[in-house]
């Protein structure tokens, strides 16, 4: 499967609507394109993607003009643990590239491990850990992308950060700030990984946005991140963990989380 197979048939689909913006959803977090739905593609029919497995996700990419700006939305995405090689999770990133796409808005659920973090708070991702144990930039590099040995000193655009905290305040949202870690998942951690992770650094810990993160930024997409923190990590409350507890606390944040996008579009 060639990229330019992918970037023709969603050419020829959507008639050229050259996004530029893309914006990954991510578990409970969809929602957002469901008042947006100008285009609908589903993933099982694009060549080169493969039906999602996550509940919670749709699969499905949205394209839609949200305040003027083109944008193309990922109703659920690609994880490692559902068992795909990390190319096919970083895969649409590349088409969004070759898309046009400019501006990447990275989304997630995510276990809080800053002990200042409650269920439903708002996370600005201003730098990640990659504890996944794989890289999605291995392998022959194609120079069209980008480079072979890539910086990834400011892979969140402090721009775009100060673009959601500014926006967070006029909307009058607490948006948090820290650093996702990224692990392959799907268990959650247990109570001494957590602290294991905390001396590491991470504020906030998932599964997923690290690897399109890290390809997005390899190609000149610019990104931002932003986190629904869901619940504790393990060992912090010694709660049990769930992923119905996971949904529902993305639920419980989506009118929060649907204004801060829409404004962070606006503005973008
Ligand atoms: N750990 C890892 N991934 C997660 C969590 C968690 O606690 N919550 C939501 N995604």
């Amino acid at each position: 499967m060639l990229i330019e197979d992918t970037v023709n048939y969603i050419k020829g689909k959507t008639n050229n609507f050259n996004p530029e913006v893309a914006l990954i959803l991510g578990s409970g977090l969809g929602e957002f394109a469901d008042e947006y739905c100008d285009i609908v593609l589903k993933y099982a029919d694009i060549p080169g993607f493969e039906a999602s497995t996550v509940k919670g996700h749709k699969g499905q990419l949205v394209f839609a003009k949200i305040a003027g700006k083109r944008v193309v939305m990922m109703q659920g995405r690609f994880h490692y643990y559902e068992g795909h090689s990390i190319q096919r999770v970083v895969y649409p990133v590349k088409v969004f590239k070759k898309l046009g796409v400019k501006n990447l808005i990275v989304t997630n659920a995510a276990g809080g491990i800053n002990e200042k973090f409650k269920a439903s708070d708002l996370m600005l991702i201003t730098d990640h850990i990659n504890f996944m144990h794989v890289n999605p930039l291995i392998g022959p590099n194609d120079d069209d992308l980008g480079p072979r040995f890539p910086d990834m000193t400011e892979v969140y655009k402090k721009d775009l950060q100060e673009l959601a905290l500014s926006v967070a305040k006029k909307l009058d949202i607490d948006l948090k700030k820290g650093v996702y870690m990224a692990l392959s998942g799907p268990n959650y951690e247990t109570p001494s990984e957590t602290k294991m992770l905390k001396i590491l650094g991470a504020d906030a810990v998932g599964m997923s946005t690290v690897p399109e993160a890290m390809v997005a930024n390899y190609c000149g997409i610019k990104v931002l991140g932003i986190s629904c923190i869901s619940n504790s990590a393990a060992g912090i409350t010694g709660e049990v963990l769930s992923h119905q507890e996971v949904i529902e606390a993305a639920n419980a944040v989506k009118g929060k989380f649907k204004n801060l996008l829409f404004e962070i579009i606006k503005n973008i």
